[in-house]
């Protein structure tokens, strides 16, 4: 099928990949597309040992059209091997689109349930796999579900989330009920074809807070993901105090607003909400993330972090959005969510430098640790006194100091509460990060326990991907540096130790050129 050239396909598709790699932003060791636009992880799993990424990929450029599913696998979750695209927008009801969806194990067959797009709207679809997943077949069935619950008023329906409940296969599809607030559709189905509606798991409330609060429930719920953390299985009894999460991505007349969780407990048909949480402080920079288990039995989470710069910018630039590090989502105590990335991450560490434990009180100092750079993994181990503030600045340039020269740096900040032992804030201010007016640099931050003052800060910096963690809390965001400079400083007010700090520089994953349209292994590379 010959499609005609969209109008912001401005690059020719030949020149895109060098185009995206020569973009001194791109990150180096995160996942991102060959070239041209990516979003959502879709179809996160582990089969037969090999950990599989699809994500929403459009080859044609750096814009969101006429959407197919990429494919890369991995064995570490570190390094990516890409893989032919697994879906592609055919004659039917996914002309327009290959929207986000997941993977499922249907008695040892590979079968992807996902949204087709077809006359600016959305609705289920199904496809199977060969052994190795690189070949994807359209069920003839598709749509299998062919419109949204009857007599309801949606503002949109699409994403899916699927899992095994007894002998039956249940469903939640993302929507939002006008005049009401977000939900997910709940069905069941005795073969991944034929579903029945059961009702909506649980409705939000749009009316509920001020629309520009950031855990504002949102008009619809994207990639909404159901899961029970910890010990056990959805449905099952629960066997300890783990909660079942349902997260979704907040949304409101095309705005991707944020991530958020609900933990609760899921039984029968429906989800009875206990408390509603921000699941990453960036907000839209870590959106329409999807979990899975792997065959550890961890819980993995992957979000896709937009950019911060314009559509055009993104255009010129040739490639678009960044898929996070794998993180493991754990519960802590309060029954609340914790997040780090995979341990696996740690083998790109290279040099390594660190500094020896020192009290920082009122003062600002230019780390000299001898190492520098933009591609790094930070670890911190920190005491802060009662209303101390502590400021770690990256991406610093080097003529810091010289008032007539312009200068960038972006400041993660901790600050410890004047009172009571425990609670603190993590900030990030990207307000000097960079020269370039048009970028996003909106604050962000959030509440973040600190007991007795302590906390573990790991930062992990990658070109224009930052990811955050101050005890297992995340703060996902972009940055766009004019200047290039990788220097850190620190300073505080009020009296903060560095009980450690180590630096490490890390290894880029792909080696090769990539391949915008990835050929089946074992066969003749093709060009572009
Ligand atoms: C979330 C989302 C999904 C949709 C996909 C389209 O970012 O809007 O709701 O399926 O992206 O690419």
């Amino acid at each position: 099928m010959t499609e005609q050239a969209h109008p912001l396909a401005t690059i020719p598709q030949d020149e895109l990949v060098a185009r995206a790699e020569a973009d001194s932003l791109r990150p180096r060791f995160h996942f991102v597309s060959p070239a041209g636009w990516l979003n959502d992880p879709n179809g996160v799993s582990q089969w037969n040992g090999i950990y599989h990424l699809f994500y929403q990929y459009n080859p044609e450029g750096a814009f969101h059209h006429r959407i197919q599913w990429g494919h890369a696998t991995s064995t570490d979750l570190v390094t990516w091997t890409d893989q032919p695209i697994a879906l592609e927008p055919s004659a039917g009801p996914d002309a327009e689109g290959c929207w986000s969806g997941v993977l499922v194990n249907d008695g040892g067959t590979p079968t992807l349930v996902y949204s087709g797009r077809f006359e600016g709207k959305e609705l289920p679809c199904v496809a199977v796999g060969s052994p190795d997943l690189l070949s994807w077949t359209k069920v003839s069935e598709n749509p299998v579900i062919s419109a949204p619950p009857a007599g309801v008023d949606t503002t949109a329906y699409r994403d899916h989330c699927v899992w095994r409940e007894g002998t039956k296969w249940r469903q939640l599809v993302g929507s939002g009920i006008r005049q009401r607030g977000g939900t997910a559709f709940l069905y069941e189905s005795p073969d991944l074809r034929s579903w029945d509606y059961l009702g909506p798991l649980f409705i939000g409330d749009a009316s509920h807070g001020d629309p520009a609060d950031n855990d504002w429930t949102g008009t619809m719920w994207e990639c909404v993901d159901l899961f029970r953390a910890g010990q056990g299985s959805l449905g099952s009894a629960p066997s300890d105090s783990s909660p079942d999460v349902l997260v979704f991505s907040a949304w409101d007349d095309g705005d991707t607003r944020h991530p958020l969780y609900w933990t609760g407990r899921y039984a029968g048909d429906t989800f009875e909400p206990t408390a509603l949480h921000r699941l990453d402080y960036g907000g839209r920079f870590f959106y329409a993330p999807q979990s899975f288990q792997d065959e550890s039995g961890r819980r993995v989470m992957f979000g896709w972090m937009q950019e911060g710069r314009s559509d055009a910018a993104m255009v010129e630039a040739g490639w678009s959005g960044v898929m996070s590090l794998p993180r493991t989502v754990t519960v802590a105590d309060d029954g609340t969510l914790r997040f780090a990335p995979v341990p696996e991450i740690e083998k790109l560490r290279r040099d390594h430098a660190s500094l020896p434990g020192q009290i920082v009180a009122d003062a600002s100092i230019p780390l000299d640790i001898g190492l520098s750079g933009t591609e790094l993994d930070l670890e911190l181990e920190l005491q802060l006194a009662p209303g101390a503030r502590l400021r770690l600045g990256v991406l610093g340039s080097t003529d810091r100091g010289a008032f007539d020269i312009p200068h960038e740096e972006t400041t993660i900040e901790l600050v410890r509460a004047l009172q009571g032992d425990n609670n603190g804030t993590l900030r990030l201010d990207r307000t000097r990060s960079s020269l370039d007016p048009t970028v996003d640099v909106e604050d962000k931050s959030g509440p973040v326990p600190m007991p007795e003052g302590r906390v573990h800060l790991r930062v992990i910096l990658d070109r224009s991907a930052i990811e955050i963690f101050a005890n297992g809390i995340p703060l996902t965001a972009r940055a766009y540096p004019t200047l290039g400079g990788g220097n850190i400083s620190l300073s505080a007010e009020g009296t903060a130790e560095i009980l450690s700090l180590e630096a490490w520089t890390m290894a880029e994953i792909f080696a090769d050129t990539r391949c915008l349209f990835p050929p089946m292994p074992g066969s003749p590379t093709q060009v572009g």
